[in-house]
């Protein structure tokens, strides 16, 4: 077939466009899926503990990724910034990942022991009160909202079914681990952990 009848004729151009993109897509992903360094989690980073795992169900619920990344990038500008650049082996236990590209507000990626529990809870309860010229929204309602312990275990029990090593008594464990707590408690400890197996320097 010559050049010039797939160039006029748009059914062969998208059919051909369309393999032409799976064959590049394939060749990049499927070395991904076997490479140790992609797969195998950095040392030290394990599944998320029950607290954090339900503070990460209402960062991803209340859309915080619609203004922060979690991926710092190889650019000095970044590094300097934020700290060492994001690896591959840090988010082998986040489904989904939160990396993103949107970036109204800093990258979180490291923001783990930035600042104390009370700076968050101030900052998350009405922002302005810590940072005046600040427009994130205010999240206050998060503090008088109990983490539902049995949707943790439920949440867990399903992470272990898809390869998370989580065993039965940390299942078990779950829901005394949350009771008591706050959705604000929870987020705050995702936070406060995010970035804790961060390679130094
Ligand atoms: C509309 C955009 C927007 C949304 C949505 C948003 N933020 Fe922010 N966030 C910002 C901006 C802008 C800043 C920088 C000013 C400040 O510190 O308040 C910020 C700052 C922060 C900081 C301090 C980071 C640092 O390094 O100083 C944290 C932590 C944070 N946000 C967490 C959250 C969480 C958790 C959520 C979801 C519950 C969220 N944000 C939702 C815009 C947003």
């Amino acid at each position: 077939m010559s050049h010039e009848k797939i160039e006029t004729n748009v059914g062969w151009m998208a059919i051909l466009i369309a393999i032409a993109v799976s064959f590049g897509g394939l060749a990049e992903i499927i070395p991904l899926m076997y490479q140790a360094e992609a797969v195998q989690p950095l040392p030290g980073v394990k599944p998320y503990g029950p607290l954090e795992l339900a503070g990460r169900d209402v960062y991803v619920r209340e859309g915080c990724y619609n203004c922060h990344s979690q991926m710092v990038r190889t650019l000095r500008h970044e590094t300097e910034r934020y700290g060492h650049y994001s690896l591959a082996g840090e988010s082998v236990y986040d489904r989904p990942f939160q990396w993103g590209s949107k970036r109204t507000g800093p990258d979180l990626a490291r923001v783990g022991g930035r600042y104390s529990d009370d700076w968050h809870r101030v900052h998350l309860t009405n922002p302005r009160d810590v940072v005046p010229v600040s427009n994130m929204p205010a999240y206050p309602w998060l503090a008088e909202t109990a983490v539902d312990p049995a949707a943790v275990a439920a949440n867990m029990r399903a992470l272990k079914r898809l390869g998370d090593p989580y065993t039965d008594e940390e299942i078990e464990g779950a829901a005394a681990a949350v009771s008591g707590k706050s959705e604000m408690d929870a987020l705050i400890a995702f936070l406060q952990g995010l970035g804790k197996h961060a390679p130094k320097g």
